[in-house]
C-alpha cells in the first residue's frame, strides 16, 4: 500500500477515535496490525477485574485490534460487571506478591518480553515494596532498570504507568500509607525524565479519587467499583496509545 494512502487511513482512523465514534476503527485489522499490551504488576494486575473492563471498553469503542500478552491467564474463574460475565483476553505478567525491586533484582522481565513482544506495557506495581518499607530511591532505581529492559527488547516500547491506589492506613498501617503517596509523588517526576518521543511513557492517576473504604475488598485489592474505576481512569491514555501505535504499524514503523 502506498504511504499516502495508509496515511489517509490513519487520519481517518483518528478522527473516527477521537469523535468516539462505535463504528470499527479498522477493517483491515490482522495480525500484523494487532497491538500486544501485557498488563503488568503484582496482585492488583493478577487478581482483580479491570483488566476485563478495560478490554470491553476497548472493544465497545471499537479497537479491536488488541492482544493482552504475558505467561499467564489469571484469573481462571473470569470476571463480572453487573452480574454479568464479561470476556476478555485474560493474558497478563501479575505476580501477586512481587516487588518492583524484586523483578529487577530477579531480572524476571527480559524472559517474559521476548516470549511476549508486547508494543505497550500497562505497569501498576510497588505496593508491596511500600509494605516493605523499601525507600523511594531503591524502588525508583527499579523502575529505572525496568524501562531499560523494556527499551532493551523493543526500543518503541509504550510505557503506561500509573499512579498506584490507595492503601487502607488503618489496615496496613499509616507508614505503608504513606509510602504509597510518597512513590506516587516521586512517579511524577520520574515519567517526566524518562519518557521519550520514541518510547512514551503516560502516567495515569489512579490513585486521586480512588476511595480505598468503597473500591476495596479488604483495604487493598479493587472490588467492582475499584475494578470499573481503574478501567475509566486508564481507557483514555490506553485508547490514544493504542491508536498511535496502530498507525505507526500500519505505517510500517514498528521495530
Ligand atoms: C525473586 O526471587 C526471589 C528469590 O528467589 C523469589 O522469592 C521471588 O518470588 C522472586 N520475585 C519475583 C518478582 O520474581
Ligand atoms: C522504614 O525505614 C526507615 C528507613 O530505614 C526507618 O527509619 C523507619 O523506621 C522504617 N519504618 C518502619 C515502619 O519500619
Amino acid at each position: 500500500m502506498v504511504r499516502s494512502t495508509v496515511l489517509s487511513s490513519a487520519l481517518g482512523l483518528l478522527s473516527l477515535v477521537s469523535v468516539g465514534a462505535a463504528a470499527p476503527l479498522d477493517t483491515r485489522v490482522d495480525a500484523a496490525n494487532t497491538v500486544k499490551v501485557m498488563p503488568f504488576g503484582a496482585s492488583i494486575v493478577e487478581i482483580t477485574c479491570w483488566r476485563a473492563y478495560l478490554w470491553k471498553k476497548l472493544q465497545d469503542s471499537g479497537i479491536t485490534n488488541i492482544d493482552f500478552v504475558g505467561s499467564h491467564g489469571t484469573p481462571a474463574a473470569g470476571c463480572t460487571l453487573n452480574g454479568q460475565s464479561v470476556n476478555f483476553d485474560k493474558d497478563n505478567e501479575g505476580h501477586s506478591g512481587a516487588k518492583v525491586t524484586d523483578y529487577a533484582n530477579n531480572n524476571s522481565l527480559p524472559p517474559w518480553l521476548s516470549a511476549a513482544k508486547p508494543d505497550m506495557i500497562i505497569m501498576h506495581v510497588g505496593t508491596n515494596d511500600a509494605s516493605a518499607n523499601i525507600s523511594t530511591a531503591k524502588v525508583f532505581s527499579a523502575y529505572d532498570k525496568l524501562i531499560g529492559q523494556m527499551r532493551a527488547a523493543n526500543p518503541r516500547t509504550t510505557l503506561i504507568a500509573s499512579k498506584l491506589i490507595p492503601i487502607d492506613p488503618n489496615l496496613f498501617g499509616q507508614s505503608v500509607a504513606d509510602k504509597v503517596k510518597d512513590y506516587n509523588y516521586a512517579m511524577e517526576g520520574w515519567v517526566k525524565r524518562t519518557t521519550t518521543a520514541k518510547s512514551p511513557i503516560v502516567l495515569v492517576d489512579l490513585n486521586t479519587g480512588f476511595d480505598y473504604k468503597t473500591m476495596t475488598r479488604e483495604g487493598e485489592h479493587p472490588n467492582e467499583k475499584g475494578d470499573v474505576f481503574m478501567a475509566e481512569k486508564l481507557f483514555p491514555a490506553v485508547k490514544d496509545q493504542l491508536v498511535e501505535l496502530s498507525v505507526q504499524k500500519m505505517m510500517g514503523e514498528q521495530r
